[in-house]
């Protein structure tokens, strides 16, 4: 089935080329209502456009590059560098200063726009923060960080902060002064707290005294705390005051010397600070995210291309013009909050939307009341939130006024049609185009994705590739491209693009490992896909040790090493199996040390062993079921064989395949038998 924009507006006209012979076309905007012409209004404009962006992609980026950013500088040269060496860079010589693209140049045009929207997790008390005001209060952070705390270009700052202004305050203080930040998702707990701090060597910790998630209260300046006992680089903690301090503050609670508060310390300062020219190939940020093996990897970001990438794929993708209202429900701690809430829609100086809340908190009408409330015309979430919601009942979309969207965005895992539809019908209520957008914290911003009124959609396929993005299907085991239609295989792609991740921090040879060695001149996603016989992509999840719980990505080490810092686990395995809201989930095995067998009542060491994992990574990634067994199926070398377990798990102990490398195949029977007993 094709689903297809408006086949009769002569904006939106449909090339039969691109529809597969059992096309049922549909019309997206049957009542006609208003809307701005799209910047692409063709299949054939955006092939030519994408045609160039692979055959001159020098022309088509520093004509995008002049045209969607400010440069200090001006850039003489694009890209230098290839896979092959792992040397990518984009525009070289060029200056440019993200904080001013972001906030200034905006402030400078119209000071009283609105920038950011504000729903706290109390309903009812939205909040709106003008460019102006913005910039002053990026300024006076900036001129704290450099000022009172000393920090000079190319030092690292760790964010820990909850969906609040003073978030985004902080990203870009950073970007204006040039450190690079590192942005810790809220829902941490200490022990990954410290461990990102720790690789990220960073001299000041920005927190808030609180977090608030549908009404419940986070200790994060009580974590940051414990976690800073093993950071000693940290030699300043600001701390935003999210909620009233008492007064007298008890003891304690800040260190003399190291921590102080947000509203003591921004009103020292003018709200001025002039930013930094950067060169577009110095660190933005670092973002640590799951990889299939050991600690997280510090991602690195450079300024010009991640800016650039940003900036295009909410021009494009989003189809966003002056004025829009953009709402993306993902948090700032992962790639999806600094690409679409902060550096895409700032940069193009349209309002932003920070939801601090749960789309269920106080009740499932949450991100429908805001949409009515603050106008949006964009509305960007996950599948598994979709999922959530339509568990909830229908209905609840039905309570607003969501005519304001025009575009509703999708991302973080593949997108089951019954989802699509309930997205399409009662969010977008057959008037929005849907954009399933596929990418990753490593690819900086949007690389597959419908464009809207342009590219037929297909309920699960993330459609096409954007400008710039060769996508080549290759042969996991030989790593041969598969040419034609309707093959499947790895998902890499051929030639470098402006956001792509340039490094590992501090880390260049695991940068290597990971994304250009396995398949030699190309960049490696670690995704199955398919192109169908339209040419579409259809992403088929993670072939390494990724999980994807919630669109929280986690690998199956990190979990196994929580799992096995419990004083009586022996060894442990984690898979990942599907799981109907949350996209995957995690199934753990662990087996005891010796005499624990018998010794433990076992459901206190399960609790146990989940909270192990709560206390170590953070809530989210707790497993959903931990089966305590006698043995793990290994080969003759001691490497424990995940494949059978995956396989057990999902219910195909029928098709184990060939176990002649499992050295103790005979406790697969009690393996299955326990597994069966947990369902
Ligand atoms: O497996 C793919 C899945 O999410 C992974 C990237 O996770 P992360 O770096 O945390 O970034 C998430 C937000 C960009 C990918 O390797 N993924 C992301 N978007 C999609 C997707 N899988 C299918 N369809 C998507 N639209």
């Amino acid at each position: 089935m094709v689903l297809t924009s408006s086949k009769e507006d002569p904006s939106f006209p449909v090339p039969s080329r691109l529809l597969g012979a059992d096309a049922e076309v549909k019309d997206d905007n049957p009542k006609g209502y208003p809307r701005p012409t799209p910047h692409i209004t063709s299949t054939d404009e955006y092939l030519t456009l994408w045609k160039e962006s692979i055959t001159q992609p020098d022309v088509f980026w520093s004509r995008m590059a002049k045209d969607l950013l400010s440069w200090s500088k001006p850039f003489t040269q694009t890209l230098a560098g290839t896979l092959d060496e792992g040397n990518v860079r984009w525009f070289a010589d060029g200056e440019l200063n993200a904080c001013y693209n972001c906030v200034d140049r905006h402030a400078l045009e119209d000071p009283s726009r609105v920038a950011l929207i504000y729903e706290p997790d109390e309903p009812n008390a939205t909040q709106r923060i003008t460019y102006g005001e913005l910039l002053a209060d990026v300024c006076r952070l900036a001129n704290v960080l450099t000022i009172d705390y000393g920090l000079r270009r190319g030092d690292t700052v760790a964010i820990y902060l909850p969906m609040i202004p003073a978030a985004v305050i902080a990203m870009l203080a950073c970007a204006r002064i040039g450190c690079p930040h590192t942005v810790i998702f809220a829902g941490f707990s200490a022990g990954s707290v410290a461990d990102r701090i720790h690789d990220a060597r960073s001299r000041v910790l920005i927190t808030s005294n609180e977090g608030r998630r549908a009404g419940k209260v986070i200790p994060l300046k009580a974590i940051a705390d414990t976690a800073l006992e093993s950071c000693p680089t940290v030699e300043h903690v600001l701390v935003y005051e999210r909620s009233p301090v008492p007064d007298p503050l008890p003891a304690g609670v800040m260190t003399a010397g190291r921590d102080e508060f947000w509203s003591t310390a921004l009103p020292r300062h003018r709200p001025y600070c002039p930013p930094v020219p950067m060169s577009a190939e110095d660190p933005l940020f670092l973002l640590y995210t799951s990889g299939s093996t050991g600690l997280p990897k510090g991602v690195l970001h450079t300024t010009g291309g991640y800016l650039l990438g940003a900036a295009s794929t909410v021009k494009y993708v989003f189809d966003v013009h002056p004025g829009d209202r953009f709402g993306c429900t993902a948090d700032v701690g992962w790639i999806t909050g600094h690409t679409y809430i902060v550096y895409g829609p700032l940069s193009l100086g349209i309002a932003t939307t920070l939801l601090e809340s749960v789309p269920t908190y106080p009740t499932p009408a949450r991100y429908w009341q805001l949409v009515e409330e603050a106008k949006l015309t964009h509305f960007y979430t996950a599948p598994t939130a979709i999922r959530s919601l339509i568990r909830l009942g229908e209905h609840w979309p039905f309570n607003s006024d969501l005519s304001s969207l025009r575009v509703l965005g999708s991302v973080g895992e593949p997108i089951n049609p019954e989802a699509w539809y309930w997205y399409n019908d009662k969010v977008g209520r057959e008037q929005c185009a849907i954009v399933d957008t596929y990418w990753q914290t490593e690819t900086g911003s949007i690389i597959i994705s419908p464009l809207p009124g342009v590219t037929h959609t297909k309920p699960g396929s993330a459609t096409l590739p954007l400008w710039g993005i060769d996508v080549a299907v290759l042969d996991p085991q030989t790593g041969a491209e598969l040419q034609g239609r309707d093959v499947t295989g790895v998902l890499a792609i051929r030639q470098p693009w402006p956001s792509m991740a340039r490094s590992v921090w501090k880390d260049h040879a695991r940068y290597l490992s990971t994304y250009l060695k396995p398949y030699p001149s190309y960049y490696f996603t670690g995704d199955g896909v398919s192109r169908d016989r339209d040419g579409y992509y259809w992403i088929r999840g993670r072939v390494d040790d990724v999980i994807n719980v919630s669109g929280h990505r986690l690998s199956t080490s990190e979990i196994e090493a929580a799992l096995n810092q419990h004083d009586h686990v022996a060894e442990s395995a984690a898979v990942g199996t599907s799981d109907p809201v949350t996209g995957q989930c995690i199934f753990a095995f662990v087996t005891l040390k010796d005499d624990d067998v018998t010794e433990q009542p076992m459901a206190i060491e399960v609790k146990d062993l989940a909270l192990k994992v709560r206390t170590m990574i953070g809530p989210f990634a707790t497993p959903k079921c931990i089966l305590i067994v006698q043995e793990l199926p290994k080969t003759r070398s001691g490497k424990i064989v995940r494949r059978v377990l995956r396989k057990i798990v999902d219910g195909e102990a029928d098709s184990l395949g060939d176990l002649s490398t499992v050295a103790n195949p005979e406790i697969v029977p009690e393996l299955i038998k326990v597994v069966g007993v947990s369902d």
